[in-house]
Order: structure tokens, then sequence, then C-alpha cells
């Protein structure tokens, strides 16, 4: 004879999910999600990320520590100016896709802001370490800016979805890149690869950039 088992009956009540259940009322709590997470962001880059390339590194420590650096890391430093400097690509391909959606706009305006002053740093650490001269810097950054960035060059991220996916990987992967450059840059510095209270110069400029990133 088969028996059966009967099903045992849970404690508490299942959880209901409680909606919203219209197409146009998802959207409008998907938009006041969104827009939650945009003040937090807008508030902390006003607060905790406020710096300035031009004001706030420190510029003659570089001069007095540059010679350390290896042509390896001068290389690096370089290379991560040239990836910023698309900012102004990367950007455009956000307004045009959030040219309707305000909030989203806005956030790409900000991020844009904050994200242009890293190009800024990297070439103000080459310059004040006295590893590339000013007519050498604007050759490179001319060189950069004939090649245009665009997602037609990376199948699967013209979507919203894989635009988002990309860029969430991107920027993690961009951090963990500036944080093994900062810790490379103390070692030649000749100062514990930890970060700590002693944390001077380009290694500051490191820290900057990776917080902000
Ligand atoms: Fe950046």
């Amino acid at each position: 004879m088969l028996t059966y088992e009967l099903p045992s009956v849970p404690d508490s009540p299942p959880v209901l999910a409680r909606g919203p259940w219209t197409q146009e009322a998802r959207q409008r709590a998907l938009d006041q999600d969104v827009l939650s997470h945009v003040v937090e962001y807008f508030g902390r880059a006003m607060q905790a990320r406020n710096w300035s390339p031009w004001h706030n590194l420190p510029l003659e420590e570089m001069g007095q520590m540059g010679h350390r650096l290896s042509p390896d890391t001068i290389h690096l430093v370089e290379g991560f100016l040239g990836v910023e400097e698309y900012v102004g690509d990367y950007v455009q391909e956000g307004l045009t896709i959030f040219r309707h959606n305000r909030t989203r706009r806005n956030v790409q305006l900000q991020w844009g802001a904050e994200e242009a002053r890293h190009g800024i740093a990297w070439e103000l650490v080459l310059l004040h370490s006295y590893a590339r001269t000013e007519t050498q810097l604007q050759t490179y950054l001319d060189q950069v800016r004939d090649a245009h960035w665009s997602v037609q060059q990376h199948p699967g991220i013209e979507s919203q979805l894989g635009g988002t996916a990309y860029a969430m990987v991107q920027e993690r992967a961009t951090y963990f890149y500036y944080q093994e450059l900062r810790a490379r840059i103390r070692h030649e510095y000749g100062l514990p690869t930890e970060f700590g209270p002693d944390s001077i110069v380009l290694s500051r400029t490191g820290e900057m950039i990776m917080v902000s990133q």
C-alpha cells in the first residue's frame, strides 16, 4: 500500500508579496529606489570625496620622491591616465542612453565630474615626479583623444542590463588595480605597503583616486 506523507504545516503564514502590481506602479517604485541611492551617492560625493587634484595633492612631495618610481610604475600610471581620459566618451554614451531619465542622466553628469579628476591627478603625478614633460604629456593626451571609445567595441554591454553589469565589474576591477598600484608606489618609496598615518605623497594620490573610484 502506498502511503503519502502530508506536507507539514508551516508555523507562520506564507509571506505575501505586497505589490505594486501594475507596470506603472512598479516603475514608480523602482524610480523611487534609484533616486534614494542617487541621493546617497551624491551626498557622499559632496562630503567624502570632495577633493581637487590641483588643490589637495602633495605636489611638492612628488617632486622629492618621484625619482624613486620604477619605469614600470611610471608606465602603469601613464596607462591609467589614458584610460581615465576617455571619461568624456563614457559619459557621452550614458547621456545618450539616459536622455529621458532625469535621475540617471544626473548620475552620469556627477559620475563624470568626479572621474574627470582622475586623469588630471595621474597627469600631475607624472609631471611633478619629473617622469614626463608637459610636451610629452600633451602628445600622449592627443594620441588618446584620437581614438574614440564606444560601447560598440564591447559586444554585450549595449543594453542597460549589460552596461550595468559591465560597470559593476569594471569599477571593482579598477578599485583593485589602484589598491595594488598604491601598494607598489609605497614599496618603491620605501614605505610599508600597509596604509597608515605616515602615508604621503603619491600614495595619498592613489588612495584618493581609489576611494573616489
Ligand atoms: Fe576613475
